[in-house]
């Protein structure tokens, strides 16, 4: 399984809710995309949910479906080493270890917490209210993610390279502690932990939702990716538009209904459509239905196959516990490495 020359994709997505078509160009059509050169390492990152999940049935929902999204999509479980966070208990370790490497401050900065406590100060709240630690020391998780397989590379949306780039800087204060401690005892010791490098997919790095803001769970604008044909429809007709009338002109890249056909189009039917927008004598109803046909086209078969893994439960449970196997035989491999750097043997 494992080639020494290919270089680790890492990716990993939190099973808070359904798919949707954001996470889908965002995070999962990237990284399958890389399989192809990397060796890849793709996980469910169900600790990372339960800061906001605190439902046990909805949580072990969403596990399957976020697990049944991934093989549906196209994840081949032969290829690709793919588990469930919690099944890999070397991450909490590893946590821990690093949290000795994180300072206060960088955490103070992430994007996440900031937000929080700026959302509490408007309303006049205590800055911390609501703050769980979880959440505060949510970028240590992460790294642990990340470092732990040695990741090279971890393809991700725009919103989470602040979260890579503390995966660095954790590696890089880890690394420099015992570099300069001259504790290294062999070639792979010396070299602590790998520095991982985010990659965003430049031309899809903010799909937008049916409002025209980042698509996301949290604003209740997205569109789920394995909807029902019906379901799907009655999603795009719900897109905002402005009040331009049937007859007049439309600037195509103005409207997120182009936008998401961008996604779904050939280039000459993207080349087309965009004509019609600008000639005038389309309204806002047609350019929707265009959207739901490329979109539907694409969806379709990615729905039935959903479907059908969501049918056979028994066969998820396999293929998830044959993959969570691989990852800690690597994971415990990285621990050894670690705890004979720190001098916990
Ligand atoms: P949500 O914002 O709906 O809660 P998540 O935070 O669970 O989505 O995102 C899971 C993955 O999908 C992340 O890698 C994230 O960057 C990506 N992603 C989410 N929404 C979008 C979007 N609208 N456009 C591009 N990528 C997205
Ligand atoms: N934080 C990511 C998100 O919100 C999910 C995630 C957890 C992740 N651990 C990771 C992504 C490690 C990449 C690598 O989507």
């Amino acid at each position: 399984m494992e080639t020494s020359e290919k270089k680790v994709s890492l990716t990993g997505i939190k099973p808070t809710g359904n798919l949707h078509i954001g996470n889908y160009f965002g995070a999962i059509k990237p990284a399958l995309e890389l399989t192809k050169t990397y060796e890849a390492r793709y996980f469910i990152a169900d600790y990372h949910a339960l800061n906001t999940v605190k439902d046990a049935a909805a949580l072990s929902a969403n596990i399957r479906e976020v697990s049944a999204g991934w093989l549906a999509t196209g994840l081949d479980p032969e290829k690709v080493v793919f588990y469930r966070q919690s099944s890999v208990p070397e991450t909490f370790e590893l946590a821990t270890l690093l949290m000795g490497f994180t300072s206060k401050g960088l955490m103070n900065r992430a994007h996440a917490y900031k937000a929080a406590v700026q959302a509490n100060l408007e309303k006049g709240n205590d800055p911390d209210a609501g703050v769980n630690m979880g959440l505060f020391t949510y970028p240590i998780l992460m790294a642990a993610d990340i470092l732990l397989f040695d990741s090279d590379v971890v393809p991700v949306g725009e919103d989470q390279t602040q979260h890579v780039e503390m995966a660095q800087d954790i590696a890089e204060a880890f690394n420099f502690n015992y570099a300069r401690k001259g504790g290294a005892h062999t070639e792979e010791d010396r070299l602590g932990l790998k520095i991982p490098t985010a990659l965003v997919r430049e031309n899809a790095a903010v799909v937008p939702g049916l409002d025209g803001r980042k698509m996301s769970k949290s604003y209740n604008n997205a569109i789920p990716l394995f909807c029902e044909e019906k379901q799907l429809r009655k999603f795009i007709m719900r897109i905002v538009t402005n009040s331009q009338g049937v007859e007049e002109p439309k600037d195509p890249n103005g409207s997120q209904i182009f936008l998401l056909y961008k996604l779904f189009a050939s280039a000459e039917e993207q080349a087309a459509l965009a004509a019609r927008y600008r000639e005038g004598g389309m309204g806002w109803g047609q350019a929707k239905e265009e959207l739901f046909r490329v979109m539907n086209r694409e969806l379709t078969p990615l729905r039935e196959r959903f479907n059908a893994i969501m049918a056979n439960p028994a066969q998820l449970d396999a293929t998830l516990a044959q993959g969570a196997e691989k990852a800690r035989s690597i994971a415990a491999k990285t621990m050894k490495r670690l705890r004979n750097i720190i001098g916990i043997q």
